[in-house]
């Protein structure tokens, strides 16, 4: 059975590991998206995954419902310009979300970058005309990153715009992925993420547990971007056991 645990002010729900962690996530889910359509923001990476397996076995009764936005997509340089990545390029993350979530479907979903990769905060307009986000599913990275690529560092007011990956991101992706990862990608911003009615924050693993803590007991600022969801008034913050084996020490 999951418990729930306050540590510096915020309720974490921890869970035995992944897979009940991921459970619970994709009841919150579901029961929101049961009586109404949904806009969601979706990240990528090996947080989410245990989510996705068990959305897309509910694809039928959720996709004519939901429509996706993602927090990112690589972007890679050609001569002189920027542009995003092809969607046929195994690191990508529309291949990402095909292979995880949306198999075959037919799915309404957008990604940063496609319109525009100049103009700051296109995308945020964009997810404006349709409503805004109802629910978003959001990740930390163990340098304190979350909402996409938003490094140490990143102004709290951010919004949609071109970023160039971090060298330490850019490693740990290319273990997890066992591809090369790009070196710039299209993301959206902190206050993108923030403007979400609902967030469930998840963090999973040994690997996270460090940063878990940071994020709980540092004073909120920008060298730490996860720290601004402490400022959310309806996150909910699900973590497993492996990563919560750092809180109150
Ligand atoms: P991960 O990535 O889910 O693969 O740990 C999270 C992130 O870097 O935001």
């Amino acid at each position: 059975m999951p418990r729930k645990e306050v540590y510096g002010g915020v309720t974490i729900t921890i869970t035995k590991d992944h897979d009940e962690m991921s459970k619970i996530a994709t009841a919150i889910i579901l029961d929101k998206i049961k009586s109404r359509s949904l806009n969601l923001l979706v990240p990528t990476g090996t947080t989410p995954q245990g989510v996705y397996t068990l959305l897309k076995e509910q694809g039928k009764s959720i996709f004519p419902k939901a429509t996706f936005f993602n927090m990112d997509e690589y972007c890679v340089q050609s001569e002189d310009t920027i542009k995003l990545i092809n969607s046929t390029s195994p690191v990508s993350y529309r291949q990402y979300m095909k292979e995880w979530l949306f198999g075959e479907s037919q799915v309404r979903s957008y990604f940063p970058g496609i319109e525009n990769i100049d103009q700051e905060g296109t995308y945020d307009k964009i997810i404006k005309q349709h409503g805004g986000i109802g629910l978003c599913i959001n990740a930390i990275g163990e340098d304190g990153h979350t909402f996409g690529f938003n490094f140490p560092g990143t102004s709290f007011a951010s919004r949609t715009r071109l970023v160039k990956i971090q060298q330490q991101t850019k490693e740990v992706n290319q273990k997890l992925t066992g591809m090369e990862t790009p070196e710039y990608a299209m993301t959206i911003g902190l206050k993108t993420g923030m403007e979400s009615e609902e967030i469930i924050l998840l963090v999973s693993g040994e690997r996270k547990a460090d940063i878990l803590r940071k994020v709980i007991i540092e004073p909120i600022n920008e060298k730490l971007p996860a720290t601004i969801l402490r400022n959310h008034k309806n996150c909910h913050w699900i973590v497993d056991e492996a990563a919560a084996s750092k809180l109150g020490k």
